[in-house]
Protein backbone atom coordinates (compact mmCIF):
# COMPACT_ATOMS: atom_id res chain seq x y z
CA UNK A 1 0.00 0.00 0.00
CA UNK A 2 1.17 3.37 -1.14
CA UNK A 3 1.30 6.28 1.98
CA UNK A 4 -1.49 7.79 1.02
CA UNK A 5 -3.45 4.44 1.16
CA UNK A 6 -2.26 3.76 4.39
CA UNK A 7 -3.16 7.16 5.48
CA UNK A 8 -6.43 6.95 3.95
CA UNK A 9 -7.08 3.59 5.84
CA UNK A 10 -6.14 4.64 8.88
CA UNK A 11 -8.67 7.96 8.67
CA UNK A 12 -11.63 5.31 7.73
CA UNK A 13 -10.68 3.17 10.61
CA UNK A 14 -10.42 6.45 13.31
CA UNK A 15 -13.60 7.67 11.95
CA UNK A 16 -15.51 4.34 13.00
CA UNK A 17 -13.79 4.23 16.43
CA UNK A 18 -16.91 4.23 18.47
CA UNK A 19 -18.61 1.51 16.73
CA UNK A 20 -16.76 -1.12 19.04
CA UNK A 21 -15.29 0.64 21.95
CA UNK A 22 -15.40 0.22 25.04
CA UNK A 23 -16.29 3.93 26.90
CA UNK A 24 -15.44 3.88 30.38
CA UNK A 25 -17.49 6.70 32.33
CA UNK A 26 -15.93 9.36 34.56
CA UNK A 27 -18.00 10.90 37.21
CA UNK A 28 -15.35 13.48 38.05
CA UNK A 29 -16.20 14.53 41.28
CA UNK A 30 -15.63 10.83 42.68
CA UNK A 31 -12.76 9.96 40.27
CA UNK A 32 -9.38 11.60 41.87
CA UNK A 33 -8.89 14.55 43.93
CA UNK A 34 -5.67 15.67 42.93
CA UNK A 35 -5.14 18.88 45.34
CA UNK A 36 -7.50 16.64 48.67
CA UNK A 37 -10.17 19.32 49.07
CA UNK A 38 -12.68 16.32 49.12
CA UNK A 39 -13.87 16.83 44.82
CA UNK A 40 -12.52 14.66 42.38
CA UNK A 41 -11.00 17.00 39.86
CA UNK A 42 -9.93 16.80 36.08
CA UNK A 43 -5.90 16.67 37.26
CA UNK A 44 -6.92 13.96 39.10
CA UNK A 45 -8.55 12.06 35.80
CA UNK A 46 -4.73 12.99 34.26
CA UNK A 47 -2.88 11.38 37.19
CA UNK A 48 -5.12 8.26 36.32
CA UNK A 49 -4.30 7.90 32.53
CA UNK A 50 -1.90 5.55 33.01
CA UNK A 51 -4.44 3.29 34.92
CA UNK A 52 -6.89 3.49 31.99
CA UNK A 53 -4.96 2.65 30.12
CA UNK A 54 -3.41 -0.20 31.56
CA UNK A 55 -7.10 -1.17 31.92
CA UNK A 56 -7.40 -0.92 28.02
CA UNK A 57 -10.26 1.04 27.53
CA UNK A 58 -10.94 3.06 24.22
CA UNK A 59 -12.41 6.23 25.74
CA UNK A 60 -13.51 8.44 28.60
CA UNK A 61 -16.79 9.82 29.26
CA UNK A 62 -16.54 12.45 31.53
CA UNK A 63 -19.80 13.18 33.51
CA UNK A 64 -20.19 17.38 33.77
CA UNK A 65 -17.31 19.06 34.96
CA UNK A 66 -18.57 22.54 34.25
CA UNK A 67 -19.17 25.61 36.46
CA UNK A 68 -22.28 24.58 38.50
CA UNK A 69 -24.10 25.22 41.90
CA UNK A 70 -24.16 21.08 42.58
CA UNK A 71 -27.88 21.04 42.94
CA UNK A 72 -28.09 17.97 40.78
CA UNK A 73 -23.90 16.63 40.90
CA UNK A 74 -23.16 18.96 38.13
CA UNK A 75 -25.98 18.56 36.00
CA UNK A 76 -26.83 22.02 36.37
CA UNK A 77 -24.74 24.18 34.19
CA UNK A 78 -23.63 27.77 34.73
CA UNK A 79 -21.14 27.48 31.94
CA UNK A 80 -21.34 25.26 29.23
CA UNK A 81 -17.88 26.36 28.25
CA UNK A 82 -15.24 26.62 31.25
CA UNK A 83 -14.42 24.01 34.09
CA UNK A 84 -15.77 24.04 37.56
CA UNK A 85 -13.37 26.12 39.20
CA UNK A 86 -13.12 23.42 42.20
CA UNK A 87 -12.47 21.06 39.39
CA UNK A 88 -9.84 23.19 37.86
CA UNK A 89 -9.17 25.12 34.44
CA UNK A 90 -9.39 25.00 30.71
CA UNK A 91 -5.68 24.54 30.46
CA UNK A 92 -5.68 21.36 33.17
CA UNK A 93 -8.49 20.41 30.91
CA UNK A 94 -6.51 20.67 27.81
CA UNK A 95 -3.91 18.87 29.33
CA UNK A 96 -5.85 16.08 30.25
CA UNK A 97 -7.07 15.55 26.63
CA UNK A 98 -3.42 15.41 25.32
CA UNK A 99 -2.36 13.03 28.43
CA UNK A 100 -5.46 10.69 27.14
CA UNK A 101 -4.71 11.30 22.98
CA UNK A 102 -1.15 10.41 24.22
CA UNK A 103 -2.33 7.40 25.50
CA UNK A 104 -4.73 6.46 22.70
CA UNK A 105 -7.54 6.69 25.28
CA UNK A 106 -10.62 8.85 23.26
CA UNK A 107 -12.39 11.93 25.01
CA UNK A 108 -16.25 12.25 25.00
CA UNK A 109 -18.30 14.86 27.21
CA UNK A 110 -21.24 14.98 28.38
CA UNK A 111 -23.46 18.28 27.03
CA UNK A 112 -26.78 19.07 29.03
CA UNK A 113 -28.60 20.83 26.70
CA UNK A 114 -32.79 20.18 28.16
CA UNK A 115 -31.85 22.49 31.14
CA UNK A 116 -29.19 24.93 32.73
CA UNK A 117 -28.55 25.62 36.05
CA UNK A 118 -30.68 28.98 37.65
CA UNK A 119 -26.91 30.21 38.10
CA UNK A 120 -26.65 30.54 34.02
CA UNK A 121 -26.13 34.15 33.06
CA UNK A 122 -29.58 33.79 31.04
CA UNK A 123 -31.44 32.85 34.01
CA UNK A 124 -30.25 35.81 35.44
CA UNK A 125 -31.00 37.79 33.04
CA UNK A 126 -34.28 36.47 32.29
CA UNK A 127 -35.39 36.51 36.35
CA UNK A 128 -34.20 40.29 36.00
CA UNK A 129 -36.30 40.91 32.83
CA UNK A 130 -40.05 41.31 31.89
CA UNK A 131 -42.64 38.50 31.52
CA UNK A 132 -42.58 38.46 27.48
CA UNK A 133 -38.97 39.79 27.45
CA UNK A 134 -36.28 38.19 24.86
CA UNK A 135 -34.61 36.84 28.12
CA UNK A 136 -37.50 35.05 29.53
CA UNK A 137 -38.14 33.48 26.25
CA UNK A 138 -34.85 31.41 26.13
CA UNK A 139 -36.52 29.80 28.64
CA UNK A 140 -40.16 28.35 29.25
CA UNK A 141 -42.23 30.84 31.64
CA UNK A 142 -45.75 30.68 31.62
CA UNK A 143 -48.31 32.82 33.76
CA UNK A 144 -50.16 30.51 36.48
CA UNK A 145 -53.83 29.26 36.27
CA UNK A 146 -56.49 29.89 39.08
CA UNK A 147 -58.19 32.93 40.05
CA UNK A 148 -54.88 34.44 40.85
CA UNK A 149 -52.34 32.47 38.77
CA UNK A 150 -51.54 31.01 42.14
CA UNK A 151 -51.74 27.23 40.36
CA UNK A 152 -49.22 25.93 38.16
CA UNK A 153 -49.79 26.07 34.30
CA UNK A 154 -49.83 22.46 34.07
CA UNK A 155 -49.81 19.47 35.87
CA UNK A 156 -46.67 18.15 34.47
CA UNK A 157 -44.24 16.81 37.38
CA UNK A 158 -40.46 16.77 37.75
CA UNK A 159 -38.67 13.58 37.70
CA UNK A 160 -37.30 14.58 41.11
CA UNK A 161 -40.57 14.80 42.29
CA UNK A 162 -43.25 17.64 42.76
CA UNK A 163 -44.40 20.38 39.93
CA UNK A 164 -42.23 20.87 37.42
CA UNK A 165 -43.36 24.60 37.75
CA UNK A 166 -41.50 27.02 40.13
CA UNK A 167 -43.23 30.87 40.72
CA UNK A 168 -41.02 33.56 40.56
CA UNK A 169 -41.79 37.25 42.67
CA UNK A 170 -43.76 38.81 39.39
CA UNK A 171 -46.14 35.96 39.48
CA UNK A 172 -45.34 34.15 36.75
CA UNK A 173 -43.93 30.81 37.00
CA UNK A 174 -41.10 28.88 34.89
CA UNK A 175 -40.68 24.74 33.76
CA UNK A 176 -38.30 22.62 35.21
CA UNK A 177 -38.26 18.77 34.16
CA UNK A 178 -36.01 18.42 37.34
CA UNK A 179 -34.71 20.05 40.21
CA UNK A 180 -35.83 24.02 40.57
CA UNK A 181 -32.25 24.76 40.16
CA UNK A 182 -32.50 23.13 36.56
CA UNK A 183 -34.85 25.77 34.49
CA UNK A 184 -35.92 23.73 30.99
CA UNK A 185 -34.50 26.12 28.12
CA UNK A 186 -36.74 26.97 24.86
CA UNK A 187 -35.48 24.89 21.77
CA UNK A 188 -37.91 26.77 20.22
CA UNK A 189 -35.72 30.03 19.90
CA UNK A 190 -33.08 29.83 17.96
CA UNK A 191 -30.34 31.79 19.88
CA UNK A 192 -30.63 28.86 22.38
CA UNK A 193 -29.74 26.58 19.42
CA UNK A 194 -27.10 28.67 17.90
CA UNK A 195 -25.98 29.02 21.21
CA UNK A 196 -25.08 24.90 21.82
CA UNK A 197 -23.78 24.28 17.72
CA UNK A 198 -21.13 27.06 19.58
CA UNK A 199 -20.81 25.38 22.60
CA UNK A 200 -20.54 21.84 20.33
CA UNK A 201 -17.58 23.76 18.46
CA UNK A 202 -15.68 25.08 21.41
CA UNK A 203 -15.15 21.64 22.52
CA UNK A 204 -14.43 19.84 19.23
CA UNK A 205 -11.59 22.53 18.67
CA UNK A 206 -10.25 21.64 22.00
CA UNK A 207 -9.93 18.08 20.78
CA UNK A 208 -13.19 16.74 22.29
CA UNK A 209 -13.69 13.01 20.44
CA UNK A 210 -17.21 12.86 21.24
CA UNK A 211 -20.61 14.02 22.90
CA UNK A 212 -23.11 12.07 24.97
CA UNK A 213 -26.27 14.29 25.08
CA UNK A 214 -27.96 14.57 28.32
CA UNK A 215 -32.31 13.89 27.90
CA UNK A 216 -31.83 13.90 24.34
CA UNK A 217 -35.43 13.33 23.93
CA UNK A 218 -37.13 16.15 26.07
CA UNK A 219 -35.67 19.30 24.01
CA UNK A 220 -38.92 19.52 21.19
CA UNK A 221 -41.92 20.33 23.65
CA UNK A 222 -45.52 21.40 22.61
CA UNK A 223 -46.24 24.39 24.58
CA UNK A 224 -49.52 25.24 22.96
CA UNK A 225 -52.42 26.53 24.84
CA UNK A 226 -53.55 24.89 26.64
CA UNK A 227 -50.86 22.83 27.74
CA UNK A 228 -51.80 19.22 27.86
CA UNK A 229 -50.87 16.26 30.56
CA UNK A 230 -48.17 14.29 29.45
CA UNK A 231 -47.72 10.66 29.62
CA UNK A 232 -46.16 10.22 33.14
CA UNK A 233 -42.69 11.02 32.69
CA UNK A 234 -41.23 9.43 30.16
CA UNK A 235 -42.27 6.02 30.62
CA UNK A 236 -45.37 4.28 28.22
CA UNK A 237 -44.81 7.15 25.98
CA UNK A 238 -46.73 7.17 22.70
CA UNK A 239 -45.60 5.17 19.55
CA UNK A 240 -46.29 8.13 17.52
CA UNK A 241 -44.60 11.49 19.30
CA UNK A 242 -47.68 12.82 20.57
CA UNK A 243 -46.77 13.29 24.49
CA UNK A 244 -46.33 17.44 25.12
CA UNK A 245 -42.83 16.41 26.67
CA UNK A 246 -40.86 13.79 25.52
CA UNK A 247 -39.44 11.91 21.78
CA UNK A 248 -41.57 14.39 20.02
CA UNK A 249 -40.65 14.27 16.17
CA UNK A 250 -39.53 17.78 15.71
CA UNK A 251 -36.62 17.13 18.20
CA UNK A 252 -34.48 15.58 15.32
CA UNK A 253 -34.42 18.37 13.43
CA UNK A 254 -32.45 19.89 16.29
CA UNK A 255 -30.09 16.46 16.10
CA UNK A 256 -29.67 16.77 12.18
CA UNK A 257 -28.22 20.30 12.83
CA UNK A 258 -25.83 18.81 15.20
CA UNK A 259 -24.78 16.29 12.90
CA UNK A 260 -23.10 18.88 10.40
CA UNK A 261 -20.94 20.19 13.25
CA UNK A 262 -19.94 17.07 13.82
CA UNK A 263 -18.77 15.89 10.13
CA UNK A 264 -17.07 19.68 9.49
CA UNK A 265 -14.39 17.89 11.93
CA UNK A 266 -11.90 14.90 10.30
CA UNK A 267 -12.89 12.60 12.00
CA UNK A 268 -16.07 13.69 12.42
CA UNK A 269 -16.87 13.73 16.15
CA UNK A 270 -19.52 11.43 17.85
CA UNK A 271 -22.28 11.12 19.91
CA UNK A 272 -24.66 8.78 22.32
CA UNK A 273 -28.14 10.05 22.76
CA UNK A 274 -29.32 9.09 26.46
CA UNK A 275 -33.36 9.14 25.23
CA UNK A 276 -35.70 7.24 27.04
CA UNK A 277 -37.67 6.77 24.40
CA UNK A 278 -39.73 3.64 23.38
CA UNK A 279 -37.54 1.35 22.05
CA UNK A 280 -39.44 1.06 18.35
CA UNK A 281 -38.45 5.13 18.52
CA UNK A 282 -35.22 5.31 20.26
CA UNK A 283 -33.21 4.11 17.14
CA UNK A 284 -34.60 7.88 15.39
CA UNK A 285 -31.29 8.96 17.72
CA UNK A 286 -29.16 6.70 16.26
CA UNK A 287 -29.72 7.60 12.69
CA UNK A 288 -26.23 8.46 11.11
CA UNK A 289 -27.63 12.00 9.88
CA UNK A 290 -28.44 12.45 14.06
CA UNK A 291 -26.57 11.32 16.78
CA UNK A 292 -25.28 8.11 15.73
CA UNK A 293 -26.00 5.92 18.74
CA UNK A 294 -28.06 6.02 21.31
CA UNK A 295 -27.93 4.04 24.74
CA UNK A 296 -29.60 1.03 25.45
CA UNK A 297 -30.75 0.72 29.30
CA UNK A 298 -31.86 -2.74 28.45
CA UNK A 299 -29.49 -4.58 30.48
CA UNK A 300 -29.70 -2.21 33.99
CA UNK A 301 -33.58 -3.79 34.50
CA UNK A 302 -33.07 -6.98 33.64
CA UNK A 303 -32.51 -9.85 36.71
CA UNK A 304 -29.42 -12.36 36.15
CA UNK A 305 -31.77 -15.01 33.84
CA UNK A 306 -30.54 -16.14 30.79
CA UNK A 307 -34.28 -15.27 28.67
CA UNK A 308 -33.98 -11.42 30.10
CA UNK A 309 -30.62 -11.33 28.49
CA UNK A 310 -31.39 -13.53 25.27
CA UNK A 311 -34.15 -11.02 24.98
CA UNK A 312 -33.08 -8.14 24.95
CA UNK A 313 -29.76 -8.42 22.83
CA UNK A 314 -31.96 -9.69 20.40
CA UNK A 315 -34.25 -6.74 20.55
CA UNK A 316 -31.14 -4.59 20.62
CA UNK A 317 -29.08 -5.83 17.68
CA UNK A 318 -32.26 -6.06 15.90
CA UNK A 319 -32.63 -2.35 16.43
CA UNK A 320 -29.08 -1.06 15.80
CA UNK A 321 -29.15 -2.40 12.68
CA UNK A 322 -32.22 -0.55 11.48
CA UNK A 323 -30.23 2.59 11.25
CA UNK A 324 -26.55 1.26 10.94
CA UNK A 325 -25.80 2.15 14.31
CA UNK A 326 -23.81 -0.17 16.20
CA UNK A 327 -25.75 -1.27 19.94
CA UNK A 328 -24.38 0.12 22.77
CA UNK A 329 -24.11 -1.92 26.04
CA UNK A 330 -24.50 -0.47 29.82
CA UNK A 331 -25.21 -2.45 33.41
CA UNK A 332 -24.01 0.43 35.72
CA UNK A 333 -24.05 4.45 35.47
CA UNK A 334 -24.16 7.13 37.95
CA UNK A 335 -27.95 6.95 38.31
CA UNK A 336 -28.69 3.56 39.12
CA UNK A 337 -27.51 1.22 41.57
CA UNK A 338 -24.10 -0.35 40.87
CA UNK A 339 -24.84 -4.24 39.04
CA UNK A 340 -23.16 -6.43 41.57
CA UNK A 341 -25.40 -5.36 44.32
CA UNK A 342 -28.54 -5.55 41.77
CA UNK A 343 -27.28 -8.94 41.45
CA UNK A 344 -26.84 -9.75 44.83
CA UNK A 345 -30.62 -9.17 45.59
CA UNK A 346 -33.62 -10.98 45.21
CA UNK A 347 -34.96 -10.65 41.72
CA UNK A 348 -38.33 -8.13 41.44
CA UNK A 349 -36.71 -6.02 44.31
CA UNK A 350 -36.84 -2.54 44.23
CA UNK A 351 -34.11 -0.93 44.77
CA UNK A 352 -35.76 2.52 45.92
CA UNK A 353 -37.41 0.83 48.49
CA UNK A 354 -34.51 -1.43 49.47
CA UNK A 355 -32.47 1.99 49.33
CA UNK A 356 -34.63 3.24 51.74
CA UNK A 357 -33.84 0.29 54.74
CA UNK A 358 -30.45 1.58 54.43
CA UNK A 359 -29.47 -1.91 52.70
CA UNK A 360 -30.55 -4.06 55.02
CA UNK A 361 -33.41 -5.26 53.65
CA UNK A 362 -33.82 -7.51 51.84
CA UNK A 363 -30.28 -8.52 52.37
CA UNK A 364 -27.77 -8.73 49.65
CA UNK A 365 -25.71 -11.37 48.77
CA UNK A 366 -22.57 -9.98 48.28
CA UNK A 367 -20.72 -13.41 47.06
CA UNK A 368 -23.47 -13.75 44.46
CA UNK A 369 -23.77 -10.72 43.47
CA UNK A 370 -19.83 -10.53 42.58
CA UNK A 371 -19.94 -13.85 40.66
CA UNK A 372 -23.09 -13.07 38.55
CA UNK A 373 -21.82 -9.17 38.14
CA UNK A 374 -18.75 -10.47 36.83
CA UNK A 375 -20.72 -12.65 34.50
CA UNK A 376 -22.82 -10.45 33.24
CA UNK A 377 -19.83 -7.91 32.51
CA UNK A 378 -18.32 -10.70 30.96
CA UNK A 379 -20.89 -11.53 28.42
CA UNK A 380 -21.72 -7.65 27.55
CA UNK A 381 -17.97 -7.29 26.98
CA UNK A 382 -18.02 -10.27 24.07
CA UNK A 383 -20.86 -8.61 22.29
CA UNK A 384 -21.18 -6.68 18.97
CA UNK A 385 -21.15 -3.00 19.79
CA UNK A 386 -19.98 -0.18 22.32
CA UNK A 387 -19.43 -1.12 25.84
CA UNK A 388 -20.29 1.95 28.17
CA UNK A 389 -18.52 0.79 31.73
CA UNK A 390 -18.76 2.61 34.76
CA UNK A 391 -15.88 3.89 37.34
CA UNK A 392 -15.62 1.25 39.73
CA UNK A 393 -17.37 -1.40 38.11
CA UNK A 394 -14.14 -3.13 37.72
CA UNK A 395 -13.34 -3.34 40.81
CA UNK A 396 -16.53 -4.81 41.94
CA UNK A 397 -17.91 -2.33 43.55
CA UNK A 398 -20.99 -2.57 45.60
CA UNK A 399 -23.67 0.23 46.28
CA UNK A 400 -23.46 1.94 49.17
CA UNK A 401 -26.57 2.22 50.49
CA UNK A 402 -26.05 2.88 54.07
CA UNK A 403 -25.65 6.81 53.48
CA UNK A 404 -26.64 8.75 56.67
CA UNK A 405 -29.77 11.38 55.26
CA UNK A 406 -27.79 14.16 56.18
CA UNK A 407 -24.61 13.27 53.56
CA UNK A 408 -27.04 12.59 50.68
CA UNK A 409 -26.46 15.47 47.92
CA UNK A 410 -28.95 14.09 45.50
CA UNK A 411 -31.90 16.27 45.14
CA UNK A 412 -34.27 13.30 44.89
CA UNK A 413 -33.76 12.95 48.59
CA UNK A 414 -35.12 16.87 49.16
CA UNK A 415 -37.71 16.96 46.71
CA UNK A 416 -39.24 13.53 47.60
CA UNK A 417 -39.45 14.83 51.03
CA UNK A 418 -36.92 11.78 52.22
CA UNK A 419 -38.82 9.53 50.50
CA UNK A 420 -36.27 8.75 48.18
CA UNK A 421 -33.30 8.05 48.74
CA UNK A 422 -31.94 8.89 44.83
CA UNK A 423 -28.41 8.13 43.23
CA UNK A 424 -25.73 8.86 45.72
CA UNK A 425 -25.11 5.21 46.22
CA UNK A 426 -23.08 4.32 43.47
CA UNK A 427 -20.87 8.21 43.12
CA UNK A 428 -19.19 7.42 46.48
CA UNK A 429 -15.34 7.99 45.63
CA UNK A 430 -13.36 5.24 44.24
CA UNK A 431 -11.14 3.80 46.32
CA UNK A 432 -7.73 3.48 44.88
CA UNK A 433 -5.31 2.03 48.02
CA UNK A 434 -6.97 0.34 51.20
CA UNK A 435 -5.27 3.15 53.51
CA UNK A 436 -5.52 6.67 54.33
CA UNK A 437 -8.62 8.78 55.05
CA UNK A 438 -9.84 8.59 51.90
CA UNK A 439 -8.68 5.48 50.64
CA UNK A 440 -6.45 6.90 48.11
CA UNK A 441 -8.82 9.56 46.77
CA UNK A 442 -7.47 12.06 47.79
CA UNK A 443 -5.44 12.75 51.21
CA UNK A 444 -8.04 14.34 53.36
CA UNK A 445 -11.60 13.00 53.25
CA UNK A 446 -14.15 12.84 50.49
CA UNK A 447 -16.91 14.71 49.33
CA UNK A 448 -18.99 11.06 50.53
CA UNK A 449 -18.48 8.99 53.32
CA UNK A 450 -16.71 5.70 51.66
CA UNK A 451 -17.36 2.33 53.96
CA UNK A 452 -14.93 0.44 55.18
CA UNK A 453 -15.49 -2.57 52.75
CA UNK A 454 -13.98 0.01 49.83
CA UNK A 455 -10.00 -1.20 51.74
CA UNK A 456 -10.73 -5.04 50.38
CA UNK A 457 -12.02 -3.25 46.85
CA UNK A 458 -9.27 -0.88 46.08
CA UNK A 459 -7.39 -0.63 42.94
CA UNK A 460 -4.18 -1.34 45.15
CA UNK A 461 -5.69 -4.49 46.87
CA UNK A 462 -6.42 -6.18 43.23
CA UNK A 463 -3.24 -4.81 41.47
CA UNK A 464 -1.36 -7.90 39.96
CA UNK A 465 -4.06 -10.04 42.25
CA UNK A 466 -4.69 -13.20 40.05
CA UNK A 467 -8.65 -13.44 40.30
CA UNK A 468 -9.59 -10.57 41.31
CA UNK A 469 -12.06 -8.29 39.26
CA UNK A 470 -9.57 -5.61 38.11
CA UNK A 471 -7.73 -8.33 36.67
CA UNK A 472 -10.70 -9.73 34.85
CA UNK A 473 -11.38 -6.79 33.86
CA UNK A 474 -7.64 -5.88 32.61
CA UNK A 475 -7.49 -9.53 30.73
CA UNK A 476 -11.10 -8.85 29.25
CA UNK A 477 -10.58 -5.60 27.01
CA UNK A 478 -7.17 -6.60 26.43
CA UNK A 479 -8.71 -9.95 24.78
CA UNK A 480 -12.07 -8.21 23.43
CA UNK A 481 -9.49 -5.76 20.94
CA UNK A 482 -7.45 -8.55 19.88
CA UNK A 483 -10.57 -11.37 19.28
CA UNK A 484 -12.95 -8.28 18.39
CA UNK A 485 -14.77 -8.80 14.73
CA UNK A 486 -17.59 -7.63 12.24
CA UNK A 487 -20.53 -6.72 14.41
CA UNK A 488 -22.62 -10.06 14.35
CA UNK A 489 -22.97 -12.85 16.55
CA UNK A 490 -25.06 -15.85 16.09
CA UNK A 491 -26.54 -18.07 18.43
CA UNK A 492 -25.12 -21.56 19.46
CA UNK A 493 -28.56 -23.65 20.84
CA UNK A 494 -28.52 -27.73 21.91
CA UNK A 495 -27.52 -26.33 25.24
CA UNK A 496 -29.81 -26.27 28.62
CA UNK A 497 -32.27 -23.02 28.39
CA UNK A 498 -30.03 -21.98 31.32
CA UNK A 499 -27.14 -21.14 29.13
CA UNK A 500 -26.59 -18.15 26.89
CA UNK A 501 -24.34 -19.02 23.91
CA UNK A 502 -23.28 -16.93 21.00
CA UNK A 503 -20.15 -17.04 18.83
CA UNK A 504 -18.87 -14.24 16.81
CA UNK A 505 -16.93 -14.21 13.45
CA UNK A 506 -13.65 -15.68 13.66
CA UNK A 507 -15.00 -18.29 16.31
CA UNK A 508 -14.89 -16.15 19.21
CA UNK A 509 -17.25 -17.74 22.02
CA UNK A 510 -19.02 -16.45 24.65
CA UNK A 511 -21.00 -18.91 26.92
CA UNK A 512 -22.92 -17.73 30.00
CA UNK A 513 -24.63 -20.76 32.59
CA UNK A 514 -27.07 -18.48 34.41
CA UNK A 515 -28.00 -21.75 36.11
CA UNK A 516 -27.09 -22.95 39.71
CA UNK A 517 -26.11 -26.34 38.46
CA UNK A 518 -22.43 -26.84 36.41
CA UNK A 519 -22.87 -27.28 32.60
CA UNK A 520 -20.71 -28.88 29.92
CA UNK A 521 -17.96 -26.91 28.90
CA UNK A 522 -17.70 -26.77 25.04
CA UNK A 523 -15.06 -27.65 22.56
CA UNK A 524 -12.35 -25.11 22.00
CA UNK A 525 -9.39 -22.94 23.92
CA UNK A 526 -10.31 -21.44 26.79
CA UNK A 527 -9.77 -17.64 27.19
CA UNK A 528 -10.87 -16.45 30.22
CA UNK A 529 -13.55 -17.27 32.45
CA UNK A 530 -15.59 -14.79 35.19
CA UNK A 531 -15.41 -17.68 38.11
CA UNK A 532 -12.49 -20.81 37.93
CA UNK A 533 -13.52 -23.90 35.97
CA UNK A 534 -14.23 -26.72 37.34
CA UNK A 535 -12.81 -29.85 34.80
CA UNK A 536 -14.83 -29.74 31.68
CA UNK A 537 -17.84 -28.00 33.20
CA UNK A 538 -19.08 -24.08 33.90
CA UNK A 539 -19.57 -23.23 37.27
CA UNK A 540 -22.89 -22.29 37.82
CA UNK A 541 -23.24 -18.41 36.96
CA UNK A 542 -20.29 -17.69 35.18
CA UNK A 543 -19.76 -16.76 31.68
CA UNK A 544 -16.40 -18.08 30.24
CA UNK A 545 -14.62 -16.86 26.59
CA UNK A 546 -13.75 -19.84 23.99
CA UNK A 547 -11.76 -19.21 20.54
CA UNK A 548 -12.01 -22.10 17.94
CA UNK A 549 -9.42 -24.23 17.34
CA UNK A 550 -6.78 -23.86 16.34
CA UNK A 551 -6.92 -20.68 18.22
CA UNK A 552 -7.87 -17.37 16.93
C1 LIG B 1 -29.70 12.36 33.18
C2 LIG B 1 -28.45 12.30 34.00
O1 LIG B 1 -27.82 11.06 33.78
C3 LIG B 1 -28.85 12.51 35.43
O2 LIG B 1 -27.77 12.29 36.31
C4 LIG B 1 -29.41 13.89 35.59
O3 LIG B 1 -29.91 14.05 36.90
C5 LIG B 1 -30.56 14.15 34.61
N1 LIG B 1 -30.27 13.68 33.28
C6 LIG B 1 -30.86 15.62 34.51
O4 LIG B 1 -29.83 16.30 33.85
Amino acid sequence: MTDQLVAAADASLDATWWRQACVYQIYPRSFADSNSDGLGDIAGVTSRIDYLAKLGVDAIWLSPFYPSALADGGYDVADYRNVHPQLGTLDDFDVMVEAAHGAGIKVIVDIVPNHTSDLHEWFVEALASEPGSAARNRYIFRDGTGPDGAEPPSDWVSHFGGSAWTRVPDGQWYLHLFARAQPDLNWDNREVRDDFLYTLRFWSDRGVDGFRVDVAHALAKDLSEPLRSSTSLDANLPLDGSDPLYDRDEVHEIFAEWRQVFNSYDPPRTAVAEAWAPTERRALYARPTELGQAFNFDLVKVDFDADEFRAVITTCLAEAELTGASSTWVLSNHDIVRHTTRFGLPKGTDLQDWLMTHGTSPKVDAEAGLRRARAASLLMLALPGSAYLYQGEELGLLEVADLPGEALQDPIWERTGNERKGRDGCRVPLPWSHTGESFGFGEGSAWLPQPEQFAASSVLAQDGKAGSTLELYREALRLRRQLQSAEELTWVGGESPEVVHFVRPGGWHCVTNFGSEPVALPEGVVRLSSAPLQGATIPAETTVWLTDWPSV
